[in-house]
């Protein structure tokens, strides 16, 4: 329960809405139960005057009296109205505050949550589900507003009601009171447990609705696959396997919740027995009036779904708790990577790279060890090596995802991490090993690189020209909407080297000091592979270039090139001088140089 301490804050904020919507449970309550005592008078009033109304038959003024009693009654209905509108309206009143409390704290929370997502860092990112993070926001959140507004709101409305009513029902005759509601706490308790097993019950609903909406998607975003292996039976029989179960789990909830309404009729129904038995026997004795016992059970009927509520509010807060609990052992994570504050001006962009080594921590695997090596501005440094050998974790450093476990990077001579994280970036030109690309057009996808906040700064001509550099331009300009083509969902409209070659534009917009190319070539042909790697020569003269490629064209014309193996430095120099070496470059460079000659291609090599 103490998690939920951490909402106390929110509540502060909304302080004086959430007064006022107290205040009005009050008002609204009150109006509640004055019509109770309305049908008491009414009912009192009019056994007496029809009583007296038998005894004046025969004469003259008897019709004149019928007359004014009906009109008395009129006058009661209508009051009755009057209060159940007045009733209505401040419940209304009551609602939106309390309710628009909850929804404000939970938009709040919302963002709270979102802004810690976008500070947490890579390594965060590795070791949680995407699924969980979304259900951390979602899920998690909606429970905890079921807190704030609805359990709070029915609580409050229940202490109200029950001091109102209790009161006015203690004020008429104690000893029945006691036996109408001899059966409310059980009532209570009852709802409680089976809250519970609904809770219970649901929870498995959700998880094989989970594990069937995961599935849909899954087979969905795969369907080329599975249409092209021929697994389309296997893949319809494990969804019923799925929708079957899930099913199965439903009918059992379903079960469990027609219980519900019932006993609580059932309980509801014992109150008024036993008020109309024992409330009889008292107007028998004279103590209490018919009025009375009309009067009690309204009372009883208007306790029945506050008492309800109890069990029902109870099991909201456990889980609003539990949900909390979670929210708050996530928003204590801390980033690792946290920004310094010094930057260089001017900025140069010479990169160090100092017995550095980078294990990662989820797996233990150490993925470079000892690195050394140096890009100067206005230098290349291209990096190949097999698959696994730590390339991608070189950039990774680079761009401060990681910090190295050992040694460190310095970048114009600072140590990277005391840089100031969000300027440097802003220096940078990153094109990740896995191309993304947003939903979204073609050009927004490629001024993504520039735009800060909306689209400040950025001309067409800069999209326009950052796209040819990347030699994709003329690419674009043949699409039926040029630029304003929609890629779809991760680009999926689009080549391979398509998006590869938009994700090298998106970078290259942003004019940056330091570019980096995560094998972002590999899916391009190598004639506009060269024709890229040219224009690079142009855009980023007296600029640091990082190119991570796993073909000897990507590497052969940048001044340095590095050999990695299993995360060590193999090899390095110049392309010149690696063939000389006779090393790994080398027969690299025969094998794809003799299987370019096999498929028939032209070699670019020999
Ligand atoms: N997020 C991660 N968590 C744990 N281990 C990782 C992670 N990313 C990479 N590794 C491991 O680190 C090693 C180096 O991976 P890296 O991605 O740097 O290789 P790479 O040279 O870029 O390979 P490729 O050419 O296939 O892209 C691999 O053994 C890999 O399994
Ligand atoms: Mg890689």
């Amino acid at each position: 329960m103490r998690s939920l301490a951490y909402l106390n804050k929110f509540f502060f904020k909304y302080r004086w809405r959430l007064g006022v919507g107290i205040l009005f449970v009050t008002i609204s309550n009150f109006f509640g139960i004055v019509p109770a005592q309305l049908i008491r008078n009414a009912l009192d009033q009019s056994e007496q005057m029809i009583s007296y109304y038998h005894l004046l038959t025969g004469f003259e003024f008897a019709k004149q009296f019928r007359n004014e009693l009906s009109f008395n009654l009129i006058l009661f209905v209508a009051l009755i109205l009057l209060m159940a509108l007045l009733k209505g309206f401040f419940m209304f009143l009551m609602r939106q505050t309390i309710i628009v409390v909850s929804r404000y704290i939970e938009f709040d929370l919302k963002n709270e949550i979102y802004d810690h997502y976008q500070k947490l860092d890579y390594t965060f990112y590795s070791g949680n589900r995407t699924g969980d993070l979304m259900n951390r926001i979602s899920e998690d959140v909606s429970r905890v507003r079921m807190y704030v507004g609805p359990a709070l709101m029915y609580t409050v409305n229940l202490i109200v009601m029950f001091v109102l009513i209790i009161g006015a029902m203690l004020r008429v005759n104690p000893m029945l009171t006691f036996f109408a509601l001899l059966p409310l706490p059980l009532l209570s308790v009852i709802i409680y447990i089976v809250q519970e097993i609904i809770n219970k019950k649901s929870e498995r609903v959700q998880a094989k609705l989970s594990d069937l909406s995961t599935h849909v998607q899954e087979s969905l975003s795969g369907i080329r696959v599975i249409k092209s292996f021929v697994r389309e039976p296997e893949n319809l029989n494990r969804f019923s396997v799925l929708s079957d179960s899930y099913k199965a789990r439903s009918l059992e909830l379903v079960r469990v919740n027609s219980l519900f309404v019932p006993t609580l009729l059932l309980l509801i129904g014992l109150s008024t027995i036993f008020t109309i038995y024992i409330g009889g026997l008292y107007v028998i004795d004279g103590t209490l009036t018919i009025g009375n016992i009309a009067e009690f059970i309204i009372y009883i009927n208007m306790l029945m779904w506050p008492v309800a509520s109890l069990g029902w509010v109870v099991s909201l807060v456990q889980r609003a708790a539990a949900s909390q609990s979670r929210i708050n052992e996530f928003l204590e994570t801390k980033p690792e990577i946290v920004s310094g504050s010094l930057f260089p001006e001017p900025f140069k962009g010479r990169v160090e790279f100092i017995g550095v080594s980078y294990t990662y921590p989820h797996s233990g695997i150490e993925a470079v060890k000892d690195l050394n090596f140096t890009i100067q501005p206005g230098e290349s440094l291209a990096i190949t090596g097999k698959t696994g050998s730590g390339k991608s974790t070189i950039a990774a450093l680079l761009v401060r995802q990681v910090d190295p476990t050992e040694g460190k990077v310095l970048i114009d001579g600072i140590d990277l991490k005391q840089l100031d994280l969000h300027k440097y970036r802003e220096v940078l030109g990153y094109v990740p090993q896995d191309t993304f690309l947003f939903s979204d057009t073609i050009y927004n996808n490629i001024a993504f690189g520039r735009s800060v906040a909306g689209d400040v700064g950025i001309t067409s001509k800069q999209v326009t020209e950052a796209a040819d550099y990347a030699s994709i331009h003329n690419n674009i300009e043949k699409f039926p909407a040029k630029y304003q083509t929609r890629v779809g969902e991760r680009g999926i409209t689009l080549s391979g080297g398509q998006k590869q070659r938009i994700c090298i534009a998106r970078a290259l917009v942003r004019d940056p000091s330091v570019l980096i190319f995560d094998d972002c070539l590999s899916a391009v042909d190598t004639e506009t592979e060269d024709r890229i790697l040219r224009n690079l020569n142009i855009v980023m003269k007296n600029k640091s270039v990082l190119i991570i490629g796993h073909r000897i064209s990507s590497v052969m014309n940048a001044h340095k090139i590095i050999v990695l193996h299993q995360g060590a430095v193999a090899e390095s120099g110049d392309h010149n001088s690696l063939l000389a070496e006779g090393g790994m470059y080398a027969n690299l460079f025969k094998i794809q140089a003799m299987s370019n000659l096999r498929s028939g291609g032209q070699s670019d090599y020999l």
